[in-house]
């Protein structure tokens, strides 16, 4: 069952963790109830990001990320919110975190990509200081563009 939330957001009420395979059913929960078909992810594939070396990441039990570092890249793969804990700072403090994590791991640039009309997404990530570098036509099915963003890690992020 999906629960209510109040009105505040603070890291008390949403504690940041790194998730592990025990998860699987709660990230699960947020991901049927955060992203609709044809783009959502099935169970398996979550449970591969939970045992494959990917930062997996926890906001409570509303909003979950993973990233992965290859070298010195590190990948945003996804970030979920539940659709009733949106617009109160989760899906910032999720990325904020996940890029400290693939820092820590020696990443230099974090590289997404985003469906064109993913608005809340475009904004998350634009205000995140993420810039467009690239766009893939028909990437998620004819007229249905990519996005791919780019974000540089600053030394003292490093
Ligand atoms: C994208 C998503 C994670 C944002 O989560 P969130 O917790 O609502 O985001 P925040 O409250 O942290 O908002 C941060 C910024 O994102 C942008 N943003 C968030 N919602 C937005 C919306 N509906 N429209 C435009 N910009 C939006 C704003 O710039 C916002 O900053 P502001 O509040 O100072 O204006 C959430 O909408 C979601 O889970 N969407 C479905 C899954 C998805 O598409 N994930 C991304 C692709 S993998």
């Amino acid at each position: 069952m999906i629960p209510e939330f109040p009105a505040a957001d603070t890291d008390d009420e949403f504690p940041v963790r790194s998730a592990g395979p025990d998860d699987l059913a709660v990230i699960y929960e947020i991901e049927t109830a955060g992203f609709d078909e044809p783009g959502r992810w099935s169970q398996l594939s979550w449970a591969a990001e939970l045992t494959g070396g990917r930062i997996v990441l926890l906001a409570g039990t509303a909003g979950v990320i993973t990233l992965q570092v290859v070298g010195d890249t590190a990948d945003l793969l996804r970030v979920v919110v539940l659709p009733q804990a949106r617009g109160r700072g989760l899906g910032r403090t999720l990325v904020a975190r996940g890029i400290a994590a693939v820092a820590a791991r020696g990443a230099e640039r974090v590289l997404l990509e985003v469906e064109s009309d993913n608005q809340p997404a475009l904004g998350l990530y634009r205000t995140m200081g993420f810039t467009d570098i690239d766009r893939r036509r028909n990437y998620y099915g004819t007229g249905r563009d990519a996005v791919i963003m780019q974000r540089e890690l600053g030394e003292e992020e490093r």
